[in-house]
């Protein structure tokens, strides 16, 4: 048991596939996991335990925004032990050259603030994904048929931004997407020594305005499902 998250010692896999929403957490379990069993409920954060191809895995919400995450992740890395930890969630594009549905491998995360930022002063982190899982995704979703990017993703708190200059900032400086929760998860791993990734999907686009129809969500997800269970265990 930690204060957020009620499993027994033991109960959680030493790899945490990290969707933002419980429900898809529950979704992704009994669709890819066999002998899936609830593990925590707390706060309605299902978290879910069972094997894929024969390893444990746990499939937890991480719910929305690096606060959220930050709980945690925090939680699963020291009072569970977990090792490998992959977000699976949407982004919003800020590039023309990728499109909805695309596939993003976030190599970096930037950020205006995380829960971690003010620990380091007057540096700024460079939080990154792990090599080995970022190579494994990378050839896992050559296989997905779909487009697939890896560069920097932009890690903001605030959805309903009123800042849009701070997104043309990044657009300029190449960053592929923005979303809410990566900075954050690759500083706590890097913390803790362990490992961190983040498979996304483009759900909307800030320069088209397109977006993921919804018959195309549970496709998507599937597909960032997929390359994290194959990046984490590569054959
Ligand atoms: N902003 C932040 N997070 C997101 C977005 C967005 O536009 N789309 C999907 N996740």
């Amino acid at each position: 048991m930690s204060i957020h998250i009620s499993a027994e010692p033991g109960a959680i896999a030493e790899t945490v596939l990290l969707p933002g929403d419980p429900y898809r957490a529950r979704w992704a379990a009994e669709r890819f996991l066999d002998d899936a069993r609830l593990v925590n409920e707390t706060r309605g954060m299902l978290g879910y335990t069972g094997t894929w191809n024969g390893h444990p895995v746990t499939i937890h919400g991480s719910g929305m925004g690096m606060p959220s995450l930050s709980i945690y992740v925090n939680e699963l890395i020291r009072d569970y032990g977990a090792q490998t930890l992959i977000r699976i969630g949407s982004c919003g594009a800020m590039q023309e050259h990728v499109g909805v549905r695309d596939i993003i491998l976030a190599m970096t995360a930037s950020t205006i603030g995380s829960p971690s930022q003010s620990i380091f002063r007057e540096t700024t982190f460079a939080p990154s994904a792990n090599w080995d899982l970022l190579l494994a995704a990378a050839k896992a979703a050559e296989g997905c048929g779909c487009p697939v990017h890896v560069g920097g993703v932009y890690s903001s708190d605030t959805f309903y931004d009123e800042r849009p200059d701070l997104n043309d900032q990044m657009t300029r400086h190449g960053v592929l997407a923005v979303e809410m929760e990566t900075a954050e998860l690759y500083t706590l791993a890097a913390r803790h020594g362990r490992r961190a990734m983040s498979v996304l999907t483009v759900s909307d686009h800030l320069l088209t305005h397109e977006a993921l129809p919804a018959e195309d969500r549970e496709r998507s997800f599937s597909q960032m499902v997929e390359i994290a269970l194959k990046a984490a265990f590569p054959s």
